[in-house]
């Protein structure tokens, strides 16, 4: 059963940006998006480079390596050449902190 780690206070990842944070053994990618937090494994589901090289757009993480972009609320790849989603976490914001459930 993963943990719910603190990885974050509420103030170091403004609306519109990311972060690239470590949660527990994982690597992640915090987006903010409009004040609601996600979290995306720091790993392409295409080609296994780091997604935090790329850019959030709206909802959309763009891996900048070869184009694939990613539904930042569930993971799921939305071009190629990525095919398969990347792993999502869950999000809580407790007195200010951001936690996320990863193993
Ligand atoms: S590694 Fe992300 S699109 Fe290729």
């Amino acid at each position: 059963m993963a943990d719910w780690v603190k990885v974050a206070t509420v103030e170091d990842c403004p609306p519109g940006e990311f972060r690239a944070l470590a949660a527990g053994r994982e690597r992640i990618v915090l987006c903010n998006v409009d004040g609601d937090f996600h979290a995306l494994q720091d790993r392409c589901s295409h080609e296994d480079l780091p997604l935090s090289n790329g850019d959030l757009e709206g909802t959309e993480f763009l891996c900048i390596h070869h184009g694939a972009r990613f539904d930042v609320c569930t993971g799921r790849a939305l071009c190629l050449p990525a095919l398969r989603p990347v792993s999502v976490y869950d999000v809580e914001i407790r007195d200010g902190d951001v936690y996320v459930r990863a193993g």
